[in-house]
């Protein structure tokens, strides 16, 4: 193996039964990912610690949220980041969208050899979601800038108001639309030094 494994103290429990499996997945994101231009090249460690790691936080934020949910759906998901890292360490339901059809071939392959049966790939506009569901939980990393999702849910506040988008984010937090959501901002460590930010964004 070639990186190290790591995770901070928060997602110790993560790693501790799944990480042949998301070890598959870090092999599946370096060979066939970056074939299929999923994520472009990076090496390894950048691959476990930014996509995988930083997914599992996004689980974590879930689980520390403990409310009630019909759904989950990763919009934007390229290369299934972050829903298939939550995917495969939880029993949750996870609807990955993405608007292009080849990579939603690409993660079905991998879906179906793994036998991941709780991860559905969907080709579909992911604004169709945020205008449509009610009592889902959003993950975005790096879909959309922060401004431009509220925005497009300031266009949809009334079933909005019973969604929770969770969306990576850098460390401001810009006043703008501060009437309308509220935005909890999570720090973390993704390995010894380096810190993430991930956003929890719900209607007031
Ligand atoms: C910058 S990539 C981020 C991928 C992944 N979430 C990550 O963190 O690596 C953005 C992804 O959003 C997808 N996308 C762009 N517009 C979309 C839309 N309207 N609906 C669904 N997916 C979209 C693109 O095809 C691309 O896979």
């Amino acid at each position: 193996m070639s990186f190290d494994p790591q995770i901070p103290s928060w997602g110790k429990s993560f790693l501790a039964k799944n990480l042949d499996n998301l070890t598959t997945y870090h092999n599946w994101l370096k060979n066939t990912g970056v074939k299929t231009g999923l994520i472009s090249p990076k090496n390894d460690q950048f691959i476990w610690d930014e996509f995988i790691v930083h997914s599992l936080y996004f689980y974590k934020i879930i689980l520390d949220l403990n409310i009630s949910y019909n759904n989950i759906y990763d919009l934007g998901t390229g290369g299934g980041i972050p829903g298939l890292p939550v995917g495969i360490v939880s029993n949750e339901n996870i609807n990955l969208i993405d608007i292009k059809q080849k990579r939603i071939y690409e993660l079905e392959r991998f879906i179906s050899s793994e036998k991941l049966n709780n991860i559905n790939a969907l080709k579909a506009d992911a604004q169709k979601y945020i205008q449509q569901e009610v009592n889902s939980i959003f993950l975005m990393r790096c879909y959309l800038p922060k401004n431009d999702l509220m925005k497009k849910l300031e266009k949809h506040m009334s079933n909005n108001q019973s969604n929770t988008f969770i969306v990576s984010s850098n460390s401001n937090i810009e006043g703008l639309y501060k009437e309308a959501f509220h935005v909890k901002q999570e720090k973390f460590l993704i390995n010894n030094d380096e810190y993430r930010f991930i956003d929890v964004i719900t209607v007031k």
